[in-house]
């Protein structure tokens, strides 16, 4: 999982379209991107495409809203083609329990319907072990432009968000839950620059980034993907370990490998995507 691309619930028309590019997720929104007016026509659209669907392939999300309207949507949504939700505007442990109970008496197989929560407030980042520990969820989203205009960070300025930034990332590997999906870039058509802070949140220790345009896909999936040299020394360094039988390993420049760089480089492995 490295791309989720945001399609706006009312905007039927994409659907098919986002569903044949090359995100990972797909992620329908009921929240911000749908106009007041428009929401009940929106959950209704979604919940027939969704309807349409048998085995959805990349997987499809859907952002749903917080607060009184959670519940509508997620009756609307819980469908056998919706591996997750993304439950917009997460602030505790309790909120993300009440959801998972709603889906519990409506989706298809018990407990299936992952729960990616959006955290996107100072409250939610705070929360962020808690949430992150919740019954449901894989992994967290972190949502920078409603933090920033919560918190008045500076949304040009890392540095001002760094702290954010790992908060989640530490609060995810501390629940034992899938690394978080990074915030979306929103000028969609500098693919420079989401290229640079792909990396960046990459190397902070995010595994995927959600995204608005189609364009962003490939860059981003890029980027999350490792490259064939990093396979094969993480191929190289496992296979020196296992030969080495408990003994001190050296990897090719013959410098002494810690135990822990082993373990990194088995989960590079085993997140490689197939060949
Ligand atoms: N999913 C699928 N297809 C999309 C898409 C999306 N999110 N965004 C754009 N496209 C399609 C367009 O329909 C167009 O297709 P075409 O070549 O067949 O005509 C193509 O990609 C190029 O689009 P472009 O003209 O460059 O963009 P736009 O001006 O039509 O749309 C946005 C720009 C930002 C309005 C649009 O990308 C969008 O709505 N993104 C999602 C926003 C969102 O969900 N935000 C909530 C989370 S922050
Ligand atoms: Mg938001």
């Amino acid at each position: 999982m490295r791309s989720a691309l945001y399609v706006p619930g009312n905007r039927p028309d994409l659907f098919d379209k986002a569903l044949s590019g090359p995100a990972d997720v797909v992620l329908l929104d009921l929240e911000d991107s749908v106009p007041p007016g428009e929401k009940d026509s929106a959950r209704a659209e979604v919940s027939a495409w969704l309807r349409t669907l048998t085995a959805a392939r990349p997987s499809v999300w859907v952002r749903v809203n917080s607060g009184a309207a959670a519940e509508r949507d997620l009756r609307a949504v819980a469908l056998p083609a919706v591996a997750a939700i993304c439950l917009a505007k997460t602030e505790s442990a309790e909120q993300v329990r009440a959801v998972g109970t709603i889906l519990g008496a409506h989706e298809d197989v018990p407990d299936r319907i992952r729960i990616c929560p959006l955290l996107e407030s100072a409250a939610a980042v705070l929360a962020a072990a808690a949430i992150a520990a919740a019954p449901r969820v894989s992994r967290l989203q972190l949502g920078e432009a409603d933090l920033c205009a919560d918190t008045d960070i500076d949304p040009g300025d890392r540095d001002g968000l760094l702290a954010v930034r790992t908060q989640v990332v530490l609060a995810s590997a501390a629940a034992g839950i899938d690394p978080p999906l990074g915030p979306a870039e929103t000028d969609f058509r500098d693919l420079d620059a989401l290229r640079e802070s792909t990396k960046a949140l990459a190397r902070m220790g995010f595994r995927g980034r959600s995204c608005i345009h189609p364009a962003q896909v490939p860059i981003i999936n890029e980027v999350f993907t490792p490259t064939a040299a990093e396979l094969v020394r993480a191929r190289d360094l496992v296979d020196r370990f296992d030969a080495a039988n408990g003994g001190i390993v050296f990897d090719s420049g013959g410098r002494m490998v810690d135990l822990a760089v082993i373990r990194r480089a088995r989960r590079l492995l085993a997140d490689a995507p197939a060949e």
